[in-house]
């Protein structure tokens, strides 16, 4: 095993403006495996996420609800620390863009780019709503499509005929606010010189830090040209004041990622045994890894290293980008009934189900991930219950009833320990890459093999004779022990299972390098049903709690 790594993880940061649904539980659960690999293995590694609370969505939302902003997001802050707790998600720390630590590091870094002169002010003209006295995003304009003409379209692109366009293209425009007609005013925004950072990116991205997939991907919009990146927006905004300004606030994005830092700074003021700069200065040689959504990628892949490069911060040790959700080979969506909210999923099933079943469907590529119900009650049932929890119920009992709980002093067939041991390195690697479907695939295979070994053994069959009383012991000993090899493997996947296995065999929370030694001579607590099986009932009633 490598020496001790010192380790920083982040989970994109949630919109405050809407609670968790399974859209989020991927990203949010994938890395939630990856921390846990780390932590098993012995690494130092630290996990943080929070809120991202800026912007006018949430400005308007918190308006309609009739509520400041503020209560808003520390209302669904709440919501999303709930629903991620009982998935498992074990950060270290959930914190929130709106925060001091998050004003003070916009405020540095906003400074040391302007002395650099990386942003720069200047004046433009925008849309304008002259009954709510705000400047409109493209997505609160709508109007007539300027090539197909199809009306009450967003003022940056027609979803009718696919075209994009500027908003003052747009035919007969609304505001989505007030329904009245826009007019143009100007207004002075900051701009950030992004192409300032073209040579320093043209490197960075080409360096290993990126999945093949992005890196392509990126040398698209190298070859379109870097454009200076507008950071600022006019009140009515909520958001963070510019220093020396009163009307302009920096743009969520500018703060949103600056929001890994500041949740860790905030992790910092609460553990004195972690130092921020040591994490986050130039030199700095912890790893850091941002785990993303792939919409997010510009934000992350570009603006976000040249934020941090020039502001003489470290950059990211390398970013990692999943697809997006789909239900039963359809987009998530309310009027066909396949958008599930984290909590309505869990008022239903057990969060073990869909960790599992994600982990197996996960790779290290950058492709959308379907939850096809079916194949998901096939899939836990077949592997999880028939399977992997089997090895231990038609093994346990045995040394309950007949050996006083206690395990065989020796181990009866070690070679196959052993293989069961080299194996788990080829986990350990596929986990660590992100391959979590070659991951299960391997574990499973073990699990026939452990099943197989069950079977060609027959302890009930012997138990018919004394005479094969200790081979009995020995047999399903070893059973325990195989099972026990799996539970390591799977635990990054299945915590609470771990924590309940930890229980039935009597032993303190599995570490990776416990698969060295088989458990001897050891006396186990009864074994209880540890995971039932899924029946489709509920998966239908979750479907209908929705709708
Ligand atoms: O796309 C989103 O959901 C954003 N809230 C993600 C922000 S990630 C980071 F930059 F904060
Ligand atoms: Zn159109």
């Amino acid at each position: 095993m490598p020496s001790k790594r010192k380790i920083l993880v982040t989970q994109a940061l949630p919109y405050a403006n809407g609670v968790p649904h399974l859209g989020h539980l991927v990203g949010m659960i994938q890395t939630d495996i990856w921390v846990r690999l780390q932590k098993m293995r012995g690494h130092d590694c630290l996990f943080v996420c929070g809120s991202d609370s800026h912007g006018t969505p949430i400005m308007i939302q918190a308006e309609k609800l009739g509520i400041t902003p503020e209560a808003l997001v520390n209302d669904i802050k709440a919501q999303q620390e709930r629903d991620f707790r009982d998935f498992h998600i074990d950060f270290d720390n959930y914190h929130t863009t709106h925060s001091s630590q998050n004003q003070a590091l916009v405020n540095t870094l906003f400074k040391r780019h302007l002395e650099k002169e990386n942003i720069y002010k200047r004046t433009i003209k925008q849309l304008y709503d002259p009954v709510k006295n705000m400047f409109l995003p493209d997505r609160y304009i709508k109007g007539e499509c300027p090539r197909c003409h199809a009306k009450d379209q967003y003022g940056d692109n027609c979803e009718v005929c696919g075209a994009t366009y500027s908003h003052t293209e747009v035919i007969n425009p609304y505001s989505v606010l007030s329904g009245a007609k826009p007019i143009e005013k100007e207004s002075e925004h900051y701009f950030f010189k992004l192409q300032n950072f073209e040579t320093f990116l043209k490197s960075w991205t080409q360096h290993g830090h990126l999945q093949h997939q992005v890196t392509n991907k990126l040398a698209e919009w190298f070859k379109d040209g870097l454009k200076e990146w507008d950071i600022s927006r006019d009140a009515p905004y909520f958001g963070f004041l510019i220093p020396g300004e009163t009307h302009q606030y920096f743009y969520v994005w500018l703060d949103a990622p600056v929001g890994y830092m500041a949740s860790f700074k905030h992790l910092c003021e609460q553990r004195k045994d972690i130092q921020f700069d040591e994490y986050w200065n130039e030199d700095s040689d912890v790893e850091l890894y941002h785990f993303i959504g792939k919409d997010i990628i510009y934000f992350h892949a570009l603006f976000w290293p040249a934020v941090l490069h020039g502001a003489a911060f470290r950059t990211p040790t390398a970013i990692f980008v999943n697809g997006f959700l789909t239900i039963d080979g359809q987009k998530m969506s309310k009027s066909r009934g396949t958008f599930i909210k984290a909590r309505t999923y869990l008022n239903h099933l057990r969060p073990e189900y869909l960790r599992y079943y994600l982990a197996a469907k996960l790779s290290d590529r950058i492709e959308d991930l379907d939850i096809h119900f079916d194949d998901f009650i096939s899939r836990v049932n077949a592997d999880l219950v028939g399977k992997f929890i089997n090895i231990a119920s038609r093994s346990a009992n045995f040394i309950t009833k007949h050996f006083q709980s206690k395990l065989s002093a020796h181990c009866a067939e070690a070679a196959l320990y052993q293989s069961f041991v080299v194996a788990g390195e080829e986990i350990a690697a596929c986990l660590e890459k992100m391959e979590f479907s070659q991951a299960i695939r391997k574990i499973m295979t073990l699990a026939d093999q452990a099943n197989q070994y069950i079977d060609d053994k027959k302890p009930w069959a012997l138990m018919k004779n004394d005479a094969n009383r200790e081979e009995v012991q020995a047999v399903c000993s070893m059973g325990i022990n195989l099972f026990r090899l799996l539970m390591i493997y799977l635990k990054p996947v299945l915590p609470e299972t771990a924590r309940e296995v930890e229980h039935f065999l009597n032993i303190p929370p599995l570490q990776w390098d416990d698969i060295k030694q088989p458990l001897l001579n050891h006396v186990i607590h009864e074994f209880k049903p540890l995971i039932n099986r899924v029946d489709p009932k509920q998966i239908e009633a979750m479907k209908r709690d929705e709708n």
